[in-house]
């Protein structure tokens, strides 16, 4: 059974039942504003498929090992990406969360792989793919990674030391491209200038439906920060998302990746 719950932000104003044939049980939310009636609602925001979904979330850093003893890594906390899959499992889909290392717990019901590296992340991504009708790359992934690692713990030597760096492969960049991934793509853009640019960016180089920039030079959002504030980035428009908790984003983020249409 399929359960529409269409509802303002003051309360739920009307709850149909409906049972697809031959499709998985699902619930599908619209927020509307507050008092619109059911019979309000764009004709096509009826006409949505709203069985379950399938989603797949990276999220977290990664962390580039260097010797047993130290790695690369950033500043990521890893709370959009979780955020994000609780609200798509609290929308009644299903979820997949694979994370680099962080302190946050796994939101019930959702499925969890953990990995460290970049390399990782990029296996598992690839393994779990089949069925899946949208991801979402939230990852802070590690661009770069020690060319050389070192079984023994690496001594200090000169007063100076180069490391060797080499790329990570690009996950995002390699959904269309490399794996075939044909469901609803959307990407992350956390910059610290010409934020919607950057992200449209990566929108078009990427094949993404969809880019969530936000500015991470800003201390009070972002990086390690409870709250986001966000343009999400169209191929056709752009929408300003107002500093909020990355709960209340998040729950945006997934009602809009339940109806766009994958390109
Ligand atoms: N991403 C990824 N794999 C990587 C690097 C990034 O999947 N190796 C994803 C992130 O999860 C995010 C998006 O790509 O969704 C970020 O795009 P990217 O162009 O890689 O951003 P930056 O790493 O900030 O790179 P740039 O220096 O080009 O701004």
């Amino acid at each position: 059974m399929c359960v529409f719950v269409l509802s303002s932000s003051k309360s739920e104003t009307l709850q149909a039942n409906w049972e697809p044939p031959g499709r998985n049980p699902g619930r599908l939310f619209f927020n509307l504003p507050p008092e619109t009636q059911a019979w309000e609602l764009p004709w096509w925001r009826m006409c949505v498929r709203v069985w379950r979904m399938r989603f797949l979330i990276t999220a977290g850093p990664t962390r580039e090992p260097l010797d047993p003893a130290r790695y690369l890594t950033n500043r990521s906390s890893g709370r959009m990406g979780y955020a994000l899959a609780g609200a798509a499992r609290h929308d009644g889909h299903e979820v997949l969360l694979i994370s680099g290392p962080t302190t946050l717990d796994v939101p019930p019901g959702v499925d969890f792989i953990h990995v460290e590296t970049a390399q990782q992340m990029y296996d598992a991504v690839r393994d779990m793919l089949d069925g899946v009708d949208v991801a979402i790359l939230t990852a802070a992934v590690a661009d770069y990674r020690p060319v050389a690692y070192s079984e023994q713990k690496i001594k200090k030597q000169g007063e100076r030391m180069v490391l060797e760096l080499e790329r990570t492969p690009d996950i995002l960049g390699s959904m269309r491209s490399v794996f075939g991934f044909k469901g609803t793509l959307i990407g992350f853009a956390a910059e610290t200038q010409d934020v919607e640019s950057y992200a449209r960016g990566k929108l078009e180089r990427k094949q993404c439906d969809m880019v969530v920039g936000n500015d991470v030079s800003r201390r009070d959002i972002g990086f390690d920060s409870r709250e986001n504030e966000v343009v999400l980035v169209f191929p056709d428009h752009v929408e300003y998302l107002e500093k909020d908790t990355k709960e209340h984003i998040a729950m945006h983020i997934i009602e809009h990746a339940t109806i766009i249409r994958p390109k």
